[in-house]
């Protein structure tokens, strides 16, 4: 294994707290939230007075523990240690109760105020909302009437919200204002999982810890960049939430949203939160605002049909998905092209592109820099002279890749494309994650640099609404228009070939 020289910091340990989970017997709970919990027991990260309270509609407490214990030993990636889990096992309290009962609070602030004595938790108390979105304004109006939510004396209180935040603007600002009600902005976390991928952290670090990239990274030498979530699940047995997102809201103004906001921002004055989230705040508003007459040329929207994937197996269409109807004109595949009015990438387009059904599993960003000056390759075949390629893979086999142009030996000029390629797996041994740990690390200790905030998802939305008013307003003829198993719709190429570029062959 090849090593790398880290600088090395201890990492203290979180505040102390009681995280109540609200929907604790969901699916969340169980393959990500808990399981990060037991990696952050295992890691040390927790406070010794640390408490889950467990909130649910019906539980029964032996079941319900059994059931967690399985739920870590599956979802887990290192190995299960019984006195790990022994720890947080004794940390879990259950609440029975409705998500619109006044009662069920009382029942919550008598369970919160034994926890705190019993585990010396001092109030602190982070609440996590992993329920359907209608209840996201109701439980914090619900904590707030039950005297929880009020921070005095040094206690704080904390509100973790998951998307979907609204499906429009209109109704992620109505969604933002019932929030600001009842809690000061600095108490909500929006979550983007995104943001908890190691890779997509390492992003400002790559920019900003090297000296050599920030100088070209802009509209002088950047000719355009590509990013790219791919995935190879169809929507299995979420089809009742999807026929209410589809592609382009499910995946565009948040996950790669964060992902162009990291490529494009400028450097904060420090990794305080505040500092970060206003430079992607200017991003998001400084993103050209697509007309309804813009959005054919700007967006393309697809659907997966029946289809045969690399490995064989035959898939039904989205139509076929249960909970869709079969006349369905939800769009599976988005993909549209971003323009930042700045100094800085004034002409760089962004092309985003996000489906499900794809071939591979794959999210990357690809930054295309320009074709070097031509006068000494006259001779070279253009196709020989392959622009330089820096390319960030999040996921998987996370690492940075950098292609550049190379003589091939022999006694003619002749030009190869090689690569230059960094592999995260080579350099350092991964702690074992599901991607909350770090999340919920930040904001037990008050750290909102990993999550939305308000405005800032109002700016992103403001940017989508255009294109999803439009295409709910003329529903697509041709669906469905791309097979299971490919790139997605022939739109999508022609897209790219209008601006003489073409997507990357993954
Ligand atoms: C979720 C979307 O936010 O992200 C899903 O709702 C999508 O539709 C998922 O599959 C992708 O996440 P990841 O971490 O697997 O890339």
């Amino acid at each position: 294994m090849m090593t790398s020289s880290k600088s090395e910091t201890t990492v203290a340990k979180a505040d102390p707290c009681a995280m109540v989970i609200f929907g604790a017997g969901g699916d969340l709970t169980r393959r990500k939230l808990v399981p990060a919990l037991y990696n952050l027991a295992e890691s040390r990260l927790l406070s010794d007075n640390f408490a889950v309270v467990a909130f649910a509609r019906k539980l029964e407490d032996k079941a319900f523990r059994e059931q967690l214990r399985r739920d870590v030993q599956e979802h887990l990636s290192g190995e299960f240690r019984k006195e790990t889990w022994d720890w947080l096992d004794k940390r879990v309290h259950p609440v029975l109760g409705d998500f619109r009962d006044p009662e069920a609070y009382a029942r919550l602030k008598e369970t919160l105020e034994t926890v705190d004595k019993e585990h010396g938790t001092g109030g602190n108390y982070l609440f996590y909302l992993s329920t359907p979105p209608s209840l996201f304004s109701e439980i914090p109006r619900r904590l707030n009437e039950a005297g929880l939510s009020c921070e005095e004396n040094g206690r704080w209180r904390r509100v973790i919200v998951e998307k979907p935040l609204g499906r429009d603007l209109d109704s992620a600002r109505s969604l933002n204002r019932e929030l600001q009600k009842v809690l000061n902005e600095s108490q909500i976390y929006r979550i983007d999982h995104y943001l908890g991928k190691e890779t997509v952290q390492n992003i400002l670090v790559f920019r900003f810890a090297n000296a050599i990239f920030e100088p070209i990274w802009n509209r002088r030498y950047i000719d355009h960049v590509q990013i790219t979530v791919a995935e190879q699940v169809g929507v299995g047995s979420r089809g009742g939430y999807y026929e209410e997102a589809g592609a382009l809201r499910d995946m565009v103004p948040n996950h790669l949203f964060q992902l162009m906001a990291l490529i494009a921002m400028e450097p904060p004055i420090s990794f305080e939160a505040e500092a970060v989230r206003n430079e992607k705040g200017k991003i998001f508003r400084a993103m050209k605002p697509i007309t309804p007459d813009e959005v054919l040329n700007l967006a393309v929207r697809g659907q997966y049909g029946d289809g045969v994937m690399p490995d064989g197996e035959k898939v039904p269409g989205y139509r076929s998905e249960p909970n869709v109807p079969a006349d369905a004109a939800t769009e599976t595949y988005a993909a549209v092209k971003l323009m930042v009015d700045s100094w800085r990438w004034a002409d760089v387009p962004f092309y985003l592109r996000t489906g499900k059904r794809l071939p591979v599993r794959y999210t990357e960003i690809a930054i295309q820099f320009k074709r070097a000056p031509f006068i000494l390759f006259r001779q070279t075949p253009v196709e020989q002279l392959e622009p330089n390629l820096l390319v960030l893979r999040i996921q998987p086999n996370e690492g940075i890749a950098l292609s550049f142009s190379a003589k091939i030996p022999g006694p003619v000029v002749s030009i190869g494309d090689v690569n230059m390629d960094f592999c995260n797996q080579d350099y350092f041994n991964g702690t074992p994650t599901t991607g909350y740990e770090t999340l919920l690390y930040d904001c037990m200790n008050g750290d909102a640099g990993l999550f939305q905030r308000g405005d800032n998802a109002e700016a992103a939305w403001s940017v989508v609404t255009p294109i999803l008013d439009v295409w709910s307003a003329s529903p697509p003829r041709d669906f469905p228009n791309y097979a299971a198993g490919t790139w997605g719709p022939k739109a999508a190429g022609q897209f790219m070939r209008r601006d003489g570029r073409r997507w990357r062959r993954l």
